[in-house]
Order: C-alpha cells, then sequence, then structure tokens
C-alpha cells in the first residue's frame, strides 16, 4: 500500500522532510519545521480567500462541486426536499440524525415556544427609519439581543447553548417579518403558536385584520423548500464568519449578526436582491444576448451565476426552479422567470461561461419566487438568513466541541516598512497619496 506521507525536497537547503497526508491534506503546521538555518520563522502556507485550506473537520455539509451534490448529515438535498419539513432537517443539521417523531415534536414544540420578541426588542426594531435596509434591521436586532440574554456567553454550557439554539430558531422568522411589516408602517403581528414555521412566518408578514391567519398549503410548502435548500452550505464565507467569532467565546448572538453580515454581500447571499435588479435593467427577452456580451466584455458579472466551489449545475438551483413552478401555479408566473430562463438558455451554451464552469447558483431563481410571494428585494437576504441561523448554529456548536479549537487566527506576510524613526509633524512633506484623498 502507498505511504501517506509527502516527501518534500527543499532546494534552498537540500534537506529532505517527510509530512503526513490525512484525507488527502498535509497540516500546514507540519511544513514549520521546513528551515533554512535556525532564525528563520519556518515555512508558512499563503492562501488569500481560502481557496485551497481546509479551515476545519467538519460532519454538518458535504458537497462534490464537480458532480453537483449536496448533502446534510449524508442525506441527499432532493430528498430532504421531498419528504421533511425545515424543522426536521434543522433537527437533522444540528444534532446529526433524523428525529424520532417524539424528537420532532420535542424540538417543534421548543421552537414554537421561542418566537415571542421581548417588547424592548420590538421597540428597538421601532426606532429604524422607513426606508431601513431589512438586512441592516435584522442584523442589528439579532446582535441586540445578546444584551437581552446576557447567560448566552456561557458558551461551554451545552444547556445554555441548547437554550439559546430554540431562541434563535425560534425568533429568526419574528425579527425577519418585523422588519418587512416596518417598512411598510404595518403594526407588528404576534406569533401564532397553532401554526407551522413556514406558516406562522407568512402570519407574522401578512396577516392583517383576520382574526386567524390562513396560510396557502402550497406557498407554505414552497416556503418550507426554500428553508431546507439555504439551511447550511459547509464552509462558506458566512458559517467561515461564524466559527472565526465564535472561536473568539463571543455570544451566539453577536456571532450570528457577524455571520449575517457576511451573508449580506453581493457576492454572498446579497446577490438573490442583485439577480432582481439585473433581470430589471435588462427588461425583456431579447435584450439578454447585448447583456451577455457586456459582461463578457467585463462590465458587471452575471449576478446568481458561478460558485467556488460549484464547478456543475448548483443542486439547489435544479430544485428552486420545480418549487417556482409550484408557487406560479397559485401565485400567476413571474414575468422575470422568461429573462431568467433565456439568460440561462444563452451563457449555459456560451464558450465564455463553458470554460469557466459558470452555472446557475441557488440565488438565481430564489429571488423569482420570492417576489411572486410578495416580497420586495431588499427583503430577500433576510429570507436566506432565516434558515441559515441553523447552519450557522451548527458550526458553531461543532466549532465549539472541537478538541483541536482554538481561536481563529491567520498568518500575514508582512509587505510594509521596516523600521524607521518618528517624524515630527512639522517636518512632514504632504504624501502623494494622501493629498489625493
Ligand atoms: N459572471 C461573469 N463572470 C464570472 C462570474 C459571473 N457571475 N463569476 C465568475 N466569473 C468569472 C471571473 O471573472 C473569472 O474569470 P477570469 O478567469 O477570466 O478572471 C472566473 O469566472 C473565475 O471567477 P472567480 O471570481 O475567480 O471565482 P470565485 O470562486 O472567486 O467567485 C463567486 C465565486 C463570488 C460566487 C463569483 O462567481 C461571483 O461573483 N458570482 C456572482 C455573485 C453571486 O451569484 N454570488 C452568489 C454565490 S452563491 C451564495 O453565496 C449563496
Amino acid at each position: 500500500m502507498a505511504k501517506e506521507t509527502l516527501r518534500i525536497l527543499d532546494e534552498r537547503t537540500n534537506a529532505d522532510y517527510s509530512v503526513s497526508v490525512n484525507k488527502g491534506t498535509v497540516r500546514a503546521m507540519d511544513l514549520r519545521q521546513i528551515k533554512t538555518g535556525p532564525e528563520d520563522f519556518g515555512l508558512m502556507t499563503y492562501d488569500p480567500a481560502f481557496m485551497n485550506t481546509a479551515s476545519c473537520q467538519s460532519a454538518i455539509t458535504f458537497i462534490d462541486g464537480d458532480k453537483g451534490i449536496l448533502r446534510y448529515r449524508g442525506y441527499p438535498i432532493e430528498q430532504l426536499a421531498e419528504k421533511c419539513t425545515f424543522l426536521e432537517v434543522a433537527y437533522l443539521i444540528v444534532y446529526g440524525e433524523l428525529p424520532s417523531e417524539q424528537e420532532l415534536r420535542n424540538w417543534v414544540n421548543e421552537i414554537t415556544h421561542h418566537t415571542m420578541l421581548h417588547e424592548t426588542t420590538k421597540r428597538f426594531l421601532e426606532g429604524f427609519r422607513y426606508d431601513a435596509h431589512p438586512m441592516g434591521m435584522f442584523i442589528s436586532t439579532v446582535a441586540a439581543l445578546s444584551t437581552v440574554y446576557p447567560e448566552s456567553r456561557n458558551v461551554h454550557d451545552r444547556e445554555m447553548r441548547k437554550l439559546q439554539i430554540y431562541r434563535l430558531i425560534g425568533k429568526v422568522p419574528t425579527i425577519a417579518a418585523y422588519t418587512y411589516r416596518h417598512s411598510l408602517g404595518f403594526p407588528y403581528v404576534y406569533p401564532d403558536n397553532d401554526l407551522s414555521y413556514s406558516e406562522n412566518f407568512m402570519n407574522m408578514l401578512w396577516r392583517m385584520t383576520e382574526p386567524k391567519y390562513d396560510a396557502n398549503p402550497a406557498l407554505s410548502r414552497a416556503l418550507d423548500i426554500l428553508f431546507i435548500l439555504h439551511a447550511d452550505h459547509e464552509q462558506n464565507c458566512s458559517a467561515n464568519v461564524m466559527r472565526a467569532v465564535g472561536s473568539s467565546q463571543a455570544d451566539p448572538y453577536v456571532s450570528i449578526a457577524a455571520a449575517a453580515a457576511a451573508l449580506s454581500g453581493p457576492l454572498h447571499g446579497g446577490a438573490n436582491e442583485e439577480v432582481l435588479k439585473m433581470l430589471d435593467e435588462i427588461g425583456s427577452k431579447d435584450r439578454v444576448p447585448a447583456y451577455i456580451d457586456q459582461v463578457k466584455a467585463g462590465h458587471g458579472k452575471l449576478m446568481g451565476f458561478g460558485h467556488r466551489i460549484y464547478k456543475n449545475y448548483d443542486p439547489r438551483a435544479r430544485i428552486i426552479k420545480w418549487a417556482a413552478d409550484q408557487v406560479f401555479a397559485t401565485t400567476g408566473k413571474n414575468p422575470k422567470l422568461e429573462i431568467a430562463l433565456e439568460l440561462e438558455r444563452i451563457a449555459l451554451g456560451d464558450e465564455y461561461f463553458v470554460k469557466r464552469k459558470l452555472y446557475p447558483n441557488v440565488d438565481f431563481y430564489s429571488g423569482i419566487i420570492y417576489q411572486a410571494l410578495g416580497f420586495k428585494p431588499e427583503m430577500f437576504t433576510v429570507l436566506f438568513a432565516i434558515p441559515r441561523t441553523v447552519g450557522w448554529l451548527a458550526q458553531w456548536q461543532e466549532m465549539l466541541e472541537d478538541p483541536e479549537r482554538k481561536i481563529a487566527r491567520p498568518r500575514q506576510i508582512y509587505t510594509g516598512y521596516g523600521e524607521r524613526n518618528f517624524v515630527p509633524i512639522e517636518k512632514r512633506t504632504v504624501q502623494k497619496s494622501a493629498a489625493g484623498q
């Protein structure tokens, strides 16, 4: 059997090293022994944007980007989307196994009974301007919960962590719905414990004067499926932030707020909002080829296309396309779908996109469904953050229980000045770069 080691010949010194290979990976710390002399710090790896660095070991989500495979805890996303409720999948992601009937009942019961926001938190939300971006409101309000639950700082107490997990999964839809009502100037609607997770979310979004909200089953199921698809995605930008902030032992509320901030960027979860802006800008199907030419000429990107890991069709995009048909059967077709389908058709046959293996990602079609459901594009990333809270919590919990856990603290290659002497202010000259500021 071949040895699981890597031999390295350092041509600077002619020294020979052998480092272990485990699961196709060498440990960066094993390279530190490679030195040119006693004064040398030792070899480091340089990997901006983590293009080829595993930052942790994880048993939560598996992705094979070349084959377009996504599994939570070993179960294919297609099976989970077809057969489970969102809270069932949330349990699986957090605890590692699908729940028994009794476990599911208890889990749903706990989450349902942690959906209310403290009235002071509600008033905190009321303080935002009428036109505040919902994602800014969401991030700030989740962070503000840290002040309501100071005991959550006890991150090494498992029972305490469990309680925060119930609270966070329970409260994020309430916060999200309140940001939506706030932007419309409508009174906030309290949670209804008789309803399922997605039905209750719809109730808090859309109930007006009726005494009981009656959710359309096709729409609540579509929302549940969208939540399942967005629940986790291994070490993406926001999960990495969750682990990095959590590694300092910050409480889960501020850690989730930081992860949600990472999600809000247009290259990550903010892309769904950008896709709708792009479809608006294109305006009609016949203008798609010109838009694609513009992207190929280097003017902007095709939003909702491309992925760091998927070099094949994102399996979530395929399920979303199916869910879109179910939604449109109730709401009527979103005219943007025609433009999106044409964009996909042309891009998938175009040498530029084929060569770079750029396929539609989860954000390409999600916005079209959200819009058909009645949401403004500014709400789209908040809708992503609700289910992703589950993934962030699972990643956080796994990180805290990892025996190799330490505060996340990368190295750098310093490229600044060497030591130089202080210059008094009257002797300083205006620097060219500073003058242009
Ligand atoms: N449109 C046009 N060209 C693209 C696109 C795109 N959407 N995405 C990547 N490319 C091109 C790049 O310009 C680059 O071309 P080059 O080799 O000629 O320089 C090549 O494809 C490789 O792209 P990178 O930027 O190196 O890929 P990276 O892995 O760093 O980025 C990312 C991945 C950020 C998702 C990128 O594809 C992108 O910006 N897509 C649009 C935004 C988007 O949809 N984000 C959502 C991702 S899914 C999620 O986070 C939930």
